[in-house]
């Protein structure tokens, strides 16, 4: 595997305790980046924290993302841990489970917004500030294929990707001029645990989506997530790029 060059950087990621975020962690950290793992999972996230600190320095914040002060306190100790955030990763996500639009409770409806949208406006505000001071910086939102398509029975789900997408063609032509460049990446179906949360039917219509007939794997995903986290993405602001396995239509 080639080496993304990331030496010295310190890369933040939003659900780095498991699954997409985790991968990306690990990839971070073997491309010689410092990194801070930001999850509200605490427990998993200490295993996590144990786990990478074999391959270099890995700090922990338990933190509800939906929580405005909690935020800021991610930054601040992160600022405080490795004296810079040069990255920030957001992928923290939960699907809300499966139903139909007129199916699903408006609590459920409310709260996969509050994660998958409210959440990354939340670190992006919190985080820009700093990259600013800085004069560099890299966001990844990762968003969804369903964000693009429109998954049936995930109308919360795909509605909030949706959203992001807008989030990060937004912030990425208000940053283009300050060395601080925000793109997004929408995966197709990757076996993590956030499996758990959805319908067989839904994981079958997923795969079945897939022109590869296959899942993405989250090593996959950490590749393109941290090439556009790094110095040689340089001309790519505000642009959504593919993890889908040829499904994405646009
Ligand atoms: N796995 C897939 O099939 C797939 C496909 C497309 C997009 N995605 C997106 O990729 C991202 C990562 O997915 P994954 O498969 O690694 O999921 P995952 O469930 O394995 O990990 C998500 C992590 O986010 C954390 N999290 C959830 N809500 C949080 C909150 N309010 N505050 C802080 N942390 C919170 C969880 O504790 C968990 O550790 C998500 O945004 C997801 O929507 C995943």
């Amino acid at each position: 595997m080639n080496r993304i060059d990331l030496e010295g950087r310190v890369v933040a990621i939003t659900g780095g305790a498991r699954g997409i975020g985790y991968a990306v962690a690990q990839r971070a950290l073997n491309s010689g980046a410092s990194v801070a793992l930001w999850d509200i999972d605490g427990e998993r996230l200490a295993r996590s924290q144990r786990e990478l600190s074999a391959l270099g320095k890995v700090t922990a914040v338990t933190v509800e993302l939906t929580q405005e002060a909690a935020v800021q306190h991610a930054v601040a100790q992160t600022v405080l841990d490795h004296g810079a955030i040069d990255v920030l990763i957001n992928s923290a996500g939960i699907t809300g489970g499966n139903g139909t639009t007129w199916e699903l409770e408006p609590e459920m409806w409310r709260r996969v917004i509050d994660v998958n949208l409210i959440g990354p406006y939340l670190t992006c505000r919190a985080v820009v500030p700093q990259m600013l001071k800085q004069g560099y910086g890299r966001i990844v939102n990762i968003a969804s294929v369903a964000g693009k398509e429109g998954n049936p029975n995930a109308s919360h789900y795909s509605a909030s990707k949706a959203g992001l997408i807008g989030l990060t063609k937004s912030l990425g032509k208000e940053l283009a001029t300050k060395n601080i460049l925000v793109n997004a990446v929408t995966p197709a179906a990757a076996k993590t645990e956030i499996f758990d949360s959805m319908s067989q039917q839904h994981i079958d219509y997923m795969l079945s989506k897939i022109p590869m007939n296959r899942f993405l794997l989250p090593e996959e995903a950490a590749s393109l997530i941290l090439w556009l986290a790094s110095e040689d993405c340089a001309f790519s602001t505000g642009s959504v790029f593919d993890l889908s396995g040829g499904r994405a239509t646009y």
